[in-house]
């Protein structure tokens, strides 16, 4: 420390609408701090985007701020949207930004971990029994599939107002996201389900054909097929049965905000969006927590930041090849919710109030640099003092 950092990073900030810039900000001071701590320096730059791009250029997001995240080592994002551009009519919507930051940059496969930290098995709503073991890594194909099919549009014809929309995949959309997930499930319990409606539709049967072509370069790897209907069921019933689950872009899109109840709250779940593209450091990626905007809980220093927090722990594994300080962070936040400091979202009804202590935004925060710092000097902490 005090001496310049031996590395420095380029990461693209992308704050966005509603709470987004508070967990982004959040999220920015542990990355920092880990920089601190480990010797490297960060440049942020800063991209206006979303509702707030709306207002600032009138586009979700500048061709230029695309091409700016992409020189970056990996971009950050808190979320975007609001009720003040919910129109459905509008032509330019905040969730474009999205679209061409995973579809421009192509990071064609967004990772969702869902684990439960075991002082947050009361935050959920499931019996506790069912949450024990539950470590699932959900693979959503992203930049493809309903999302992006042309012609999505809505006609007036003569039998009154038609909407299509236009669910395409090719063959090399569904490989490559489905090699990921196998790879990743090698890292992992070596399980991989693939989730489709392939008693319906085409594009899913054609999902299972490569997957059932790829599962033999991957022999070590057990393979099951579910449909995404039963599969909806099992989240809820035997979570702890799923290890890699891969997917097209809605079903996964659905399946996670789902499977964010057994981590205890949409708040805490992280996720990385990543290509083939590698920089020097690692794989290019964007970063960014599952929940939205909250638009009604904005401004008001109560919004969860482990998700965003996590998510930054995901960009220095993924995209900085840092993994100790990834688990370093991933460690702290795992601290600070041993210790009792919870986010409104993470305080179950009729809780002992005692034993908890409710924290804001910033608090939330700080408590995980401090425990960083701890964890820095020794790497087992003896007796963390309270703030
Ligand atoms: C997500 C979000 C987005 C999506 C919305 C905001 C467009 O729900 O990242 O899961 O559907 O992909
Ligand atoms: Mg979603």
């Amino acid at each position: 420390m005090g001496s310049t950092p031996a590395t420095t990073f380029r990461i693209a900030a992308i704050p966005g609408d509603g709470v987004g810039p508070e967990v982004l900000a959040a999220a920015r001071r542990v990355l920092d701090a880990t920089g601190a701590q480990f010797g490297f320096g960060i440049r942020w730059t800063e991209i206006v985007a979303g509702g707030s791009g709306i207002d600032a250029w009138g586009a979700a997001i500048r061709s230029e701020d695309v091409e700016a995240a992409r020189a970056a080592d990996a971009i950050l994002l808190g979320a975007v949207g609001g009720p003040k551009w919910d129109d459905p009519n509008a032509a330019v919507r905040p969730e474009q930004a999205l679209f061409a930051l995973r579809g421009g940059l192509e990071l064609f496969a967004n990772l969702r971990p869902v684990t439960v930290h075991p002082a947050l098995v009361p935050s959920s709503p499931l019996r506790p029994a069912l949450l024990e073991g539950v470590d699932l890594l959900i693979v959503r194909e992203l930049t493809s599939g309903l999302y992006f099919g042309r012609p999505s549009e809505e006609r007036a014809t003569s039998d009154g107002r038609v909407a299509v929309d236009t669910l395409w995949y090719t063959e090399a959309e569904i490989r490559r996201v489905v090699r990921l997930a196998f790879e990743l499930a090698r890292g992992r319990r070596r399980k991989l389900t693939s989730v489709d409606k392939a008693n319906v539709l085409a594009t899913s049967r054609l999902w299972r054909k490569v997957v059932e072509e790829e599962r033999g370069r991957f022999t070590d790897v057990e393979v099951g097929h579910q449909l995404v209907d039963s599969c909806a069921m099992l989240l809820v019933k035997q979570p702890a049965a799923f290890d890699v689950l891969v997917t097209e872009n809605l079903f996964g899109d659905i399946l996670s905000d789902e499977a964010s109840v057994l981590a205890g709250s949409l708040g805490m779940l992280p996720s990385a969006s990543l290509g083939d593209r590698r920089t020097e450091h690692g794989r290019f990626g964007l970063y960014e927590p599952i929940h939205g905007s909250a638009p009604d809980i904005a401004g008001r220093d109560v919004a969860n930041p482990l998700g965003t927090i996590l998510s930054a722990a995901m960009l220095l594994r993924w995209s900085l090849g840092l993994e100790d300080a990834a688990r370093m962070v991933e460690a702290a936040v795992a601290e600070a919710l041993d210790d009792g400091l919870r986010t409104r979202d993470l305080v179950p009804a009729g809780a002992d109030a005692g034993t908890l202590q409710l924290v804001g935004t910033t608090a939330m925060a700080d408590a995980v640099i401090e425990r960083l710092a701890i964890r820095w000097a020794a790497p087992r902490p003896v007796a963390a003092s309270p703030g």
